[in-house]
């Protein structure tokens, strides 16, 4: 069942990249950024909030006025920081939702990498509040609407003893006090939780991708000043807490849920809230999936190169003091609660080589579930049954490519990312004339699903990143089917088809 969603998912991100794919040169879809993206958001934010605090006075009858002075007098700056502050705030809603939806569907949230997922949910929490209590700062009808509703919901929290919707009962009654703890919350106290949250979240990924392409900050920024300059930021009258708004312009990105306090109860809400966290906590493990081996080190092959090290995408090897008494100082250690078995760090492994003879071929570090040695086997077995056409195709075991070309009976060579192809792989093929040509079906562009494997593969390959591929292998003969002269939209038969015209000619 929930692989059914995920491949539906997967099929609606893959409409979603297309109208991007034109604006935006392959990797450098802002679908593959989406993280990033946020926290480019969040600097705007952090920039336009700056401005916005020179000019602020954190008291009742203060506030709406610096405000008002911000939009009105001062709109070519002040305000259009005002809008850029708002407009950014919603953007970073829009792209937490889909990283969230992206990662739920490409499955890169269960065995080890529940850390990363888990650690996210706080991040919402943190995200909405930050978002709400900047609405009610403004003071002005919308705020006095946010404040109260949100005064119901917190007193439905059985550890309050005072009411704190009582704060509202008039504007007599609401303190300086309690408007400066709201400022203290938004303008220090959140933003600290969240650059600690968002630390967290990427802790456990080697080099996590916190900027976008500048491509895209361009666009983005600039799309966001159109907006401020087009439809600029406003209030609504100053609150007054003698009187009922009647009309409220919401912004359903950070205030949804405030209907339903009203629509449902506060206790409801919080159940609704308490419990999609809840089940996005255990999201991980429900359904549990099947363990999969972690990589393995054998000694008698390592020589402590730490390509492996420099290659793992998810910080699962490290390089310890040698215990086998060799000349080497240090040997590779594979953390098993870290590994996700992608065996990217069998491509960066100098000894994992299919040169060598059959039973050798026990590289440094290899997966017992999808070993080096089977790897060549599958390259001589796919070399025998190729039909006139002699390519050798590649391709990633989450990619849907391979169930394509399998299914067009074409004989294919499964990885489980493309980064387990160590280069010396496809001199093999080639140069041993197991095939004339050699077609790599790996994820889209910049979406792969070990984050790091076309990169690296590219790179090898390229003779950019070690281990390299050797001078001698026609690189005309290898295709990278991620990578132009092909779209977001060839299929993986449209892939073979063409590469198989230019290796005639
Ligand atoms: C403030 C909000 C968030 C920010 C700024 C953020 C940022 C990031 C960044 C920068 C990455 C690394 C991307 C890479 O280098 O591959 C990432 C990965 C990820 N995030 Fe978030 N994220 C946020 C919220 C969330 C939420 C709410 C969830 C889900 C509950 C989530 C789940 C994930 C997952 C599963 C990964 C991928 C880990 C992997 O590839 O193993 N994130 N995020
Ligand atoms: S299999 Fe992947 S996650 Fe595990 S150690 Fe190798 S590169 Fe790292
Ligand atoms: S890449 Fe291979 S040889 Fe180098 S440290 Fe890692 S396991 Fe050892």
């Amino acid at each position: 069942m929930i692989e059914r969603v995920h491949r539906l998912g997967r099929a609606a991100f893959g409409v979603l990249r297309r109208p991007l794919a034109r604006a935006f040169d392959g990797a450098e879809n802002p679908l593959n950024h989406l993280g990033a993206m946020t926290i480019f958001f969040l600097w705007i934010v952090l920039v336009s909030g700056i401005w916005l605090l020179i000019f602020f006075r954190t008291s009742v009858s203060g506030a709406f006025e610096s405000v008002e002075y911000l939009t009105r007098q001062q709109w070519y700056l002040g305000g259009i920081m005002r809008s850029l502050h708002r407009y950014a705030s919603d953007a970073a809603i829009i792209t937490i939702l889909i990283h969230i939806v992206k990662e739920f569907v490409f499955n890169r949230y269960r065995r080890n990498r529940w850390f990363t997922w888990v650690t996210g949910v706080p991040l919402i929490w943190m995200i909405f509040p930050l978002g709400i209590t900047g609405y009610w700062l403004v003071w002005d009808e919308l705020a006095q609407y946010v404040a109260i509703s949100s005064a119901e919901l917190i007193d439905r929290i059985p550890i309050f003893t005072d009411s704190m919707a009582g704060n509202f009962l008039s504007d007599e009654l609401l303190s300086n006090r309690f408007f400066t703890l709201m400022a203290f919350l938004h303008l220090i106290g959140l933003p600290i939780f969240l650059v600690f949250g968002i630390w967290l979240h990427v802790f456990r990924l080697t080099g996590p991708r916190i900027n976008p392409p500048r491509r895209v900050m361009a666009a983005s920024l600039l799309a966001m000043l159109l907006l401020s300059a087009v439809y600029p930021a406003i209030s609504h009258e100053q609150a007054d807490l003698a009187m009922t708004p009647q009309t409220l312009r919401l912004d359903w990105f950070y205030l949804h849920v405030y209907p339903l306090i009203q629509a449902w109860s506060p206790g409801w809400v919080w159940v609704l809230l308490v419990g999609t966290s809840t089940f996005m906590v255990f999201l991980p493990w429900a359904p549990k999936q099947k363990a999969e081996q972690p990589a393995l080190v054998t000694l008698d092959y390592c020589n402590g190169c730490e390509r492996c090290v420099d290659d793992c995408p998810f910080g699962a090897v490290e390089m310890v003091p040698r215990t086998d008494g060799t000349n080497y100082s240090h040997e590779a250690k594979v953390d098993p609660d870290l590994c996700i078995s992608c065996g990217i760090c069998v491509g960066s492994c100098p000894t994992a080589t299919p040169f060598r003879s059959r039973g050798a071929l026990l590289p440094g570090i290899d997966l017992p579930d999808r070993t080096a040695a089977a790897l060549r086997e599958d390259i001589l077995a796919a070399g025998r049954n190729a039909d006139s056409t002699r390519i050798t195709v590649f391709a990633c075991r989450d990619d849907k490519q391979l169930r394509e070309i399998k299914k067009a009976g074409i004989h294919c060579v499964e990885v489980n990312c493309m980064g387990q192809l160590q280069p010396s792989f496809v001199d093999f093929t080639l140069s041993r004339g197991h095939a004339d040509g050699i077609l790599l079906l790996g994820c889209q562009d910049g979406n792969c699903s070990y984050r790091f494997g076309a990169e690296w593969t590219e790179q090898r390959l390229g003779r950019e990143r070690d281990p390299m591929l050797r001078r001698r292998v026609d690189m005309s003969k290898v295709a990278f089917g991620w990578k132009s002269p092909w779209t977001e939209h060839n299929s993986a038969i449209d892939k073979f088809e063409a590469f198989r015209q230019s290796l005639k000619q």
